[in-house]
């Protein structure tokens, strides 16, 4: 017999084992519960101690083990609203079996956390529904205007793109319609379910883009958000991802992208572990690449990779015959019942749009706006358009007129030669011999809009 020093410790032992156990000895007489196993059956110490098991669970199995010496593995047991499994085996000592333990773990706790995680699970597929609706494209190529004229090629490589998961690099000026053509591109695929993500390279700060665009682990730098944040490549998941102005994209952080292109997996800030991504990626630029290739601020390795299926949008002046169809689909679109003159719809195609569909669009926009009676007549059109480029009617004018009309352009001009991000920006400024700061006072005062309007 063990002596009561070593029986205690035993005991102790038991005691802190976190499944139940029960042990009888070779007669049948329970010798051993643990806290563990009252709280699974709801069977206390006194009730059962120094009785033979089949007398309080007739149902159990472990007298089987002391007759047979059999294992018993992930017994099935119900006993009133309590569910668990139990395993069971013979206690041998010398060859001879003098007991028998049985091991139960509780069901109900799984079952639980079965049915929370299901639950779980559910919420993850609503929010996921939520952010694939909330991130839709809404452009389709029904309402790109130009597929009998200047873009019909054009239009045809973007619809054969639709139909491949392989990267685009979408190349034209501001206002030309690439982003149009990347939710084109992207509702004809078969992600069209799936997120569109649009990200402007040029409009996040540097500092912020390798966050925003991979996400980060809690605690990976000072402001870092409790739980961390998504980023945007894992949002765009199954989808596309739209990396717009991607020639201003930092340097090093191209490094980061082409990886992401190579291995299809991503790293959030801070963290270790992998994830695998299914994105397709749609780039697109007003800058020469190829130029900034050359000048070694964007990396070959990177063009080549997303110069896969090109798409070169001509800009408007190259396209004129465009333009009345244009105007009159956004005529339409104002809801207004408004005509416009041939005159002015000749004007308006001898215009060359610096800022393409866009500027054609807004003036549009500004000269219904204008028109009282039911036509558009020249006068109506913002004023940098009807007298300037055309017909500069030099004779009553000011000399201020004059001296802003021509700085509007010259800056407009610069922007579109440098870009539009921050670092552009003060190129720009330095080009044109002016502080950064006269020079967003001046593009906030002539309106001038290089950024995108966002959809
Ligand atoms: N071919 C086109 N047909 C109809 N609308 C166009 C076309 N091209 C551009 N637009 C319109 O012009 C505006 C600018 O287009 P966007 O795609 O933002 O240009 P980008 O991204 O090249 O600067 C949008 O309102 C877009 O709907
Ligand atoms: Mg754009």
């Amino acid at each position: 017999m063990l002596s009561t020093e070593k029986v205690e410790w035993w005991k102790a032992i038991v005691s802190s084992i976190n499944d139940g156990i029960l042990v009888i000895d070779h007669e049948g007489i329970v010798r051993l519960i643990n806290p563990e196993y009252t709280r699974i059956t709801g069977v206390r110490e006194e009730e059962i101690i120094g009785k033979p098991l089949h007398q309080l669970r007739p149902g159990a199995k472990l007298p089987n083990t002391l007759k047979d010496g059999k294992c018993r593995v992930g017994v099935y047991r119900k006993e009133g609203n309590r569910e668990y499994v139990v395993d069971m085996a013979p206690i041998i000592l010398e060859g001879e079996i003098i007991g028998a333990v049985s091991v139960c773990k509780s069901l109900t706790e799984v079952h639980k956390l079965t049915h929370e995680l299901k639950k779980k699970k559910q919420k993850i597929e609503q929010l996921q529904r939520a952010i694939d609706s909330l991130y839709q494209a809404k452009y389709t190529f029904d309402q790109i205007i130009g597929k009998e004229g200047g873009l019909k090629q054009t239009i045809q490589i973007a619809e054969r793109a639709a139909e491949t998961d392989l990267p685009v690099l979408i190349m034209g000026e501001s206002g030309t319609g690439k982003e149009l053509f990347a939710q084109a591109i992207h509702n004809r695929s078969n992600r069209r379910k799936r997120p569109f993500i649009p990200v402007n390279c040029a409009a996040i700060p540097p500092a912020l883009l390798e966050s925003e665009l991979f996400g980060y682990e809690e605690g990976s730098f000072t402001h870092a958000k409790k739980g961390g944040k998504i980023g945007l490549f894992e949002l765009a998941n199954n989808g596309t991802i739209f990396l717009d102005e991607v020639g201003d994209m930092p340097f090093e952080l191209q490094a980061k992208l082409l990886r992401v292109l190579q291995e299809q997996k991503i790293r959030r800030v801070g963290g270790m572990e992998e994830k695998e991504i299914n994105i397709r990626i749609i780039a697109a630029t007003n800058r020469d690449l190829e130029q900034l290739v050359f000048k070694k601020l964007f990396r070959q390795d990177l063009f080549y990779r997303l110069n896969v299926i090109r798409i070169e949008i001509p800009p408007l002046r190259e396209r004129k015959e465009d333009i009345p169809k244009l105007i009159k689909t956004f005529l339409r679109s104002s809801l207004r019942n408004i005509l416009i003159g041939e005159e002015v719809m000749k004007f308006l195609q001898l215009y060359d749009w610096p800022g393409n569909v866009r500027e054609l669009k807004n003036a549009i926009d500004y000269a219904v706006c204008m028109a009282e009676g039911g036509e558009i007549q020249l006068c109506h059109l913002p004023k940098w358009i009807s007298e300037l480029e055309v017909e500069p009617k030099q004779t009553n004018r000011t000399l201020r007129e004059v001296i802003e009309e021509a700085e509007r352009k010259l800056i407009r001009e610069t922007l579109n030669r440098f870009g539009n991000g921050i670092e552009e920006k003060k190129k720009a400024a330095q080009a044109l011999g002016i502080s950064l700061a006269t020079l967003y006072n001046k593009i906030k005062k002539y309106h001038i809009d290089p950024n995108e309007d966002r959809f």
